[in-house]
């Protein structure tokens, strides 16, 4: 099919990478399909309230190795379930998705690109069923997407936690501490269990298994015990105890976003160990830098294969669909196979059975 217009929005939490997926999306339009591209801002937000800026090559000069999202975004904005405080300051929920189609339509566009995670994908699913020509892109730092081997973002969010990790070594060590490191991720457990292989975690405690704190104190002692009196103990903002909640550190929802706020384990499980042992123990929570800065050459590649693959698809009206990665090949998946699911770490995953073979603990057993 001829593409005359597109338009492409990013949602949800940005992360490092988001900049390679405009800019290919763009360029590819532009040059394979002589398109015009409108950039959609703030996520939906821009459809619902008509906001738009114009790409081009020009625009998107030097935003390859940029962080963020040039188009903003927002996780807050769902058009079909739109949360808004009223006049008396309560939160009502409304219905806007007629209004985001509405635009769609007088914009001309013949396709919308929507960049995002599990929950931005399901609402571009919804409007591909409201007729609207969607063509998926995955992006999350936490790496839970069904159907693609990886999500652009991870790779990035990943470094800098391995990079941190190599960091607290030097101090650990330097004190005898036990050096805690809370990364984000969600109810999946990727970015840690990654970034603590590839920091050389001692201890890594991820939302699938949940713990156990006299594993983790006996690992740590086993270590004092074996002449290394400091521990490097990584933790998934969603790990939890046995029987245990999952910590949040606002202690309340995020009102307007509708979902709870992680935070705060790392604390949590350093004043555990306190407990049973006498040693220093300091927690440092990476938060969101995991999700800014410069993407890694991995998440470049992989955002521009992503975004090109996305336009050629788009010329084909293979609509409905997610490009995905499936090593080595970039490929379409149906959007419909995605709806409301997440991936987090299958307990058979061979990423664990590697980090317990070379000692890691997982705090779900004695070792
Ligand atoms: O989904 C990406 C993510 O960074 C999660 O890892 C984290 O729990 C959440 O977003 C934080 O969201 P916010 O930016 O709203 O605090």
């Amino acid at each position: 099919m001829v593409l005359k217009r597109v338009g492409i929005l990013t949602g949800g939490g940005d992360c490092s990478g988001l900049n390679a997926v405009i800019r290919a999306v763009t360029r590819a339009a532009i040059i394979q399909e002589n398109a015009e591209v409108v950039g959609i801002e703030n996520g939906f937000d821009g459809l619902i309230f008509n906001r738009t800026m114009k790409l081009t090559t020009h625009a998107t000069k030097d935003i390859l190795t940029l962080g963020g999202t040039i188009l903003g975004t927002t996780n807050k904005g769902n058009p079909f379930e739109y949360r808004e405080y009223d006049d008396d300051g309560k939160i009502v929920i409304k219905d806007y998705s007629d209004k985001a189609i509405e635009t769609f339509y007088k914009l001309g566009l013949d396709c919308l690109f929507v960049v995002g995670g599990e929950g931005t994908l399901e609402i571009g699913y919804k409007f591909f069923e409201r007729g609207l020509p969607v063509i998926g892109i995955p992006k999350t730092i936490d790496n839970d997407l069904e159907k693609t081997d990886y999500t652009f973002g991870f790779q990035t969010a990943v470094q800098v936690a391995c990079d941190a990790l190599d960091r607290l070594h030097t101090t650990g060590r330097s004190h005898q501490r036990v050096m805690i490191l809370e990364v984000m991720g969600r109810n999946a457990g990727w970015i840690a269990l990654e970034a603590g292989i590839s920091g050389g975690a001692h201890i890594i405690l991820i939302p699938e298994l949940p713990y156990n704190i006299e594993y983790v104190v006996e690992k740590i002692k086993l270590r004092q015990k074996g002449g290394s009196p400091f521990s490097i103990v990584m933790v998934a903002e969603g790990a939890h105890e046995a029987g245990g909640d999952l910590v949040s550190k606002s202690g309340a929802h995020s009102r307007l976003q509708g979902v709870m706020q992680l935070g705060g384990i790392g604390f949590y499980v350093a004043e555990q160990i306190k407990q049973h042992i006498d040693l220093e123990v300091r927690t440092t929570v990476l938060g969101h830098i995991q999700r800014g800065g410069s993407p890694t050459s991995f998440d470049r590649v992989l955002g521009t294969r992503l975004g090109s693959f996305a336009v050629e698809a788009a010329g084909k009206g293979d609509f409905g669909t997610m490009v995905s990665l499936d090593t080595p090949e970039i490929v379409l998946v149906p959007l419909k196979e995605l709806a409301g699911k997440v991936r987090t770490v299958p307990l058979n995953h061979q990423l664990i059975r590697t980090a317990e073979s070379i000692g890691i603990n997982l705090g779900n057993e004695k070792m």
